[in-house]
């Protein structure tokens, strides 16, 4: 496992006591201005330093990814005062049997999310949002976003000076300290 994977794995889980976070995942527009919106990561993958979080294919972030699969996710423990930011490609998995446990694990209102009418778009009075949906072969719109992170840096502010570190694949993840 990847030093930052084991980190951040034992950072999440002292401070959310589950293996879930939110964090903020950043893609390009396609007119080149930045995009940034709150998601949770379902699921950290020490196999092969992978993070996975589930979204809606209908989402504008998706027609962004499609045209620069690339990601960068920012993460803010606050009980150890830290931020991790890690950038790399994304892929965009809409079948499988991993993408099919995971919208089965989903409880029945996030499920229902999914059937609503079309995100982003202007809302019509007396559009019906469904409130529950039951486990079942998982729709079309439900999509697996697999960041592979080719580079990542923690920056800790309980230290003084602050330590800011980075890890890069291309250097065979070897940590490098870094002015903060
Ligand atoms: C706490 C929180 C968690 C969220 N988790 C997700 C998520 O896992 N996946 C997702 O697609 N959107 C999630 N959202 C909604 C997104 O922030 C965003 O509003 C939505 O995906 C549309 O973004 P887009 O138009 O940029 O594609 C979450 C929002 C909040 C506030």
């Amino acid at each position: 496992m990847t030093e930052w994977m084991q980190e951040l794995i034992v950072l999440v889980e002292a401070e959310f006591h589950s293996k879930r976070i939110v964090g903020s995942l950043a893609t390009v527009e396609t007119d080149g201005t930045p995009r940034s919106r709150m998601v949770i990561v379902r699921s950290f993958n020490p196999s092969d330093n992978t993070l996975w979080i589930t979204t809606d294919s209908r989402s504008d972030k998706m027609s962004q990814l499609e045209a620069r699969p690339f990601a960068e996710l920012v993460f803010w423990l606050l009980n150890e005062r830290q931020q991790f930011r890690l950038r790399g490609p994304v892929e965009m998995v809409r079948d499988g049997s991993a993408r099919q446990e995971l919208w089965n694990g989903l409880n029945d209102s996030s499920r229902a999310m999914f059937f609503w009418p079309m995100p982003g778009a202007v809302r019509v009075p007396g559009s019906e949002f469904a409130k529950a949906v039951a486990p079942g072969p998982a729709p079309q719109e439900f999509v697996l976003l697999v960041l592979k992170p080719q580079i990542v840096e923690a920056l800790e502010l309980n230290e003084s000076p602050h330590r800011r570190r980075r890890w890069s694949e291309a250097d065979g993840w070897r940590m490098e300290l870094l002015n903060p």
